[in-house]
Parts: structure tokens; sequence; C-alpha cells
């Protein structure tokens, strides 16, 4: 028995304005906004619509939006302002904002009040119901503004757009029960919620009969996937389930709790031939004083036990996580704690942030709010050790014979191929073009700081 509620998306998808329409798609923030694009993009491509690069031209333009840092938030307002003249040009033009900084109804209504222009604006719960809200607005003529305030269930069945061909994210669990103090997911996304394994495990047979050869199992958390589902399925179950599934390739997963990350799920890494040796484990903070203040619940000593735990079962594993400089209360002997911690672990690559304030989180709230220069003064020192340990964790791959799932021509050059080693390095190589989409042998003959160059061998 499956507790969580769970429904089917019942759209018809039907485009009451029948004329061929195109749109246009941008999106801010993890791959959760990137999955729920695809989704739209999968709903208006049913509805006839077709997708467009060129944003002038387009007939409905969406951003999906992110609100995990200022940063992102005020990336929007800069594009929206320029949609302004635009909207005066062609009064034809819908604009539609959704994503998380929608779902903070202060946020939407002062978007209201101050681009009066916006035609269509809902939240992360209910974006299943666009094909609706578009509807709507082309047969009344008005503007439609739909915030759920709490998560529905799980809507299945919407048909999904994908990027690429050969690998896709798969999400297992939307939602998140964690409430870091500095986080606005929580409030923006809902509380943990489990798919059913059995649609999981569906949705990938579907894609791998469509040629797919590698997943990414998305959860803000997946370490917790199943706690919510009748009888219980713990995410290494789950990831040795999905390892069954013939013609799937390779399986990768993020993102990782460290609170979490039992060793069953180290186990299952090591046993399970598709599960690829990479893992992001997110640390935060190298200072307990600061993960505390965080509400992470582990202390940096459980931390580095966990990575050494990794380290010795599956000593070829990469390893890498998220770092944050500049939280409330963060003294200098906290941030060399963080230093020394991530060249202790010798990070893969990390991806580093500075401390942004959230409206509505606990750490909001705290006095002990860091200058703007100390934090960029420790993000800069912190993203050079943090760079040369990338460096150094890549210079160990050359000379060596790696296997590569073969994505495509590579971005800088088309006479190259691109891929992924089973750790996740991008690697450009010289290589049979007929290859694209396959497994194949490279070897490894320089490394650079972010990607590592080679030659196929077979
Ligand atoms: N400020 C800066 N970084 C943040 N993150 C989450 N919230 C904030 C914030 N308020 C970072 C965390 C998280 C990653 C996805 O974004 O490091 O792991
Ligand atoms: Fe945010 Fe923490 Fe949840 Fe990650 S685990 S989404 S950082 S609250």
């Amino acid at each position: 028995m499956i507790m969580q509620r769970e429904f089917t998306a019942g759209a018809k998808y039907c485009n009451q304005n029948r004329v061929k329409k195109t749109f246009f798609i941008e999106t801010w923030g993890c791959q959760m906004n990137e999955e729920d694009s695809e989704k739209l993009s999968g709903m208006l491509k049913k509805m006839g619509y077709k997708k467009t690069e060129n944003k002038i031209q387009a007939d409905l333009i969406i951003f999906n939006t992110c609100c995990v840092r200022e940063n992102a938030e005020l990336k929007v307002y800069g594009h929206l302002g320029a949609l302004k003249k635009l909207k005066e040009e062609k009064p034809g033009l819908i604009i539609a904002l959704c994503g998380c900084m929608m779902q903070q109804k202060h946020m939407a209504e002062n978007i209201i009040k101050k681009y009066p222009f916006v035609d269509i604006i809902f939240g992360t719960h209910n974006s299943y119901k666009f094909p609706q809200y578009l509807n709507a607005v082309h047969q009344n003529n008005s503007s439609v503004v739909e915030i759920q305030d709490r998560e529905t269930g799980i809507v299945e069945g919407i048909p999904i757009d994908r990027e690429s061909t050969i690998k896709a994210f798969v999400t297992i669990m939307y939602g998140c029960n964690n409430f870091c103090t500095y986080c606005i997911v929580p409030y923006v996304r809902g509380r943990e919620r489990s798919r059913n394994p059995v649609n999981i495990e569906n949705e990938i047979k579907n894609l791998v009969s469509k040629g797919y050869r590698e997943i990414t199992l998305l959860g803000q958390n997946v370490n917790s996937y199943g706690k919510d589902l009748l009888p219980r399925v713990g995410f290494s179950q789950l990831l040795r389930r999905i390892n069954n599934i013939n013609g799937l390739e390779r399986i990768r997963f993020m993102t990782s709790h460290p609170k979490d990350l039992t060793e069953d799920v180290i186990d299952a890494v090591l046993e399970c031939d598709k599960v690829c040796e990479q893992i992001h484990l997110p640390v935060q903070s190298g200072s307990t004083n600061i993960l505390k203040k965080m509400n992470r619940n582990y202390s940096r000593e459980q931390y580095l036990n966990l990575i050494h735990k990794i380290r010795e079962k599956i000593p070829e594993a990469a390893i890498t996580t998220d770092i944050m400089v500049g939280f409330p209360g963060e003294s200098e002997e906290d941030f060399e704690e963080t230093l020394k911690l991530a060249e202790e672990v010798k990070y893969d690559s990390a991806f580093t942030f500075i401390y942004s304030r959230r409206e509505g989180t606990p750490a909001d709230k705290l006095e002990t709010q860091i200058p703007e220069d100390v934090k960029h003064e420790r993000f800069n020192r912190l993203v050079e050790v943090v760079n040369k340990c990338s460096a150094r964790r890549n210079r160990a791959y050359e000379g060596k014979i790696e296997e590569i799932l073969v994505e495509g021509p590579s971005k800088n050059d088309s006479r190259k191929l691109t891929g992924r080693t089973r750790t996740g390095k991008l690697v450009n190589f010289q290589g049979d073009m007929d290859s694209i989409g396959k497994l194949v042998k490279v070897k490894i003959t320089r490394a650079n700081s972010f990607s590592l160059l080679g030659k196929q061998v077979q």
C-alpha cells in the first residue's frame, strides 16, 4: 500500500487558440527547476506550441524563477524590466512567471504591482495547471494569478520534454523537511513526498526504451526517500531495484544529506554496477559551531568520518560538495576550519556560495550578520583552495583509460566529442563521431582545472 496521495494530470492539453504559437522558457536555479521547465515544455508541446530560443519572436515567454539567493531574484527583475517594451510593441505576447520566487506570496504581490504587464503567475505546487491558466488568459483576455499555499500530493503523468536524448533527470521525491536555518527551499517546495517506486521504475524503463542510457535520481535529500511510503522503501533498496533495469547503463543521484547518508547506501554504490562512483555531499561549513547554528544535525567530526568511510569502501569515488561562507556569526576561526576541511577532504569539485539573507528564515533574524567585504574576502580564499584541490584531483586522471558516455560534439570544438567519466568528470576528446550515445574508452591525455582532455582508444 502506498500512503502518498498521488494523482494523474487530467489535463487534455487542448489549445483553444488554434494557430501554431511559439514559446521561450528561461530557467534559473537547481535541477528541480530544470525538471519543472521540461514538464512545462512537455505540456506546451502537447498543446501544439513550438519551442524557440528566440525570446523576441516568441508568442509566450516563461520565466521559471529561483529564490535560493538574492542574486537569483535580481536576475529575474532585470529580465522582467526588459520585457515591458516588448509587451508594448507586441500586445499579444503572453508573459508567465513561475517557480520558487513566485511561491512566496509577498513576492508575487510585489510583481503584480511593479510589473502589471505580466499575464500569468503561479507557484511550485500548481504548475501542472499551467495549460488551464494559459487557455483562461486566451479566453478571458485577463491575467491569472494562482499561488497554492500547500503542496498537493504527487502529480504523475505530466509529459516531459527533455533536453538530452541520452541522459535524463528523474525526480524521486519532492520537498524538504530539514529546515536548515539559512534556506528558503522548505518554504517554497513543501514537505518531503516520495514517488511510488513502481512509477519511478516505469518512467526509467520507458526512458531506456527510447534510448536513454543514464539517469540521475533527484531530490533535495534523496537519502530520506521512502520514509513516507508504506511499506517503507529505503533509498538503497530503490537504487538496487533500478540497478536491475535492463539496458540502463548509469545511475547517479543527488543531493545527499550527510546526516542521512547511511552505510547501506555506500554499499549499494559499491555493489550496484550501474550506480556511478560519485557522491555529492554538501558540507556547508567546516565548523561544528556554525553547523549547529545552521541546523545541519552533524558535526565536523561526523562529516569527516563519513568521508573516511566512503574513501575506505570506494577509493575511486569523486566527492563533491556545497560550501557557504559568511553565515551569521562565522568567525575567522570558523572559516579557517572550513578551509582546513576542504583541504583535508580534497573535493573533486565544490559549489561555493556567499551566504544570502532570505526573508522568513531563522538565520535572517540573527543580529550577527557578517559584513559584505568580509564575506567576499573569505569567498575568494575558499575558491582558491577548492580550485587547487579540483586541479590536483583531475591531474590524477592523466594517463588513465576511462569509460565515457558520449553525449555529443564538444561545445568549444565541434571536431571533438564530449562526455563524462563514471565519476562525473567532463572529458573533451578526439574520437569517432558514431560513438554518440555509446560507452567508449578514452585515454586521458591532459587535465585542466574543470575538465579533462583525451583520445578515444576503443
Ligand atoms: N545563501 C547562500 N547559499 C545558500 N544555499 C542555500 N541557501 C542559501 C543562502 N541563503 C546553498 C546551499 C545549498 C545550495 C543548493 O545552495 O549551499 O546546498
Ligand atoms: Fe535547504 Fe537544507 Fe533542505 Fe538542502 S537540506 S534544501 S539546504 S533546507
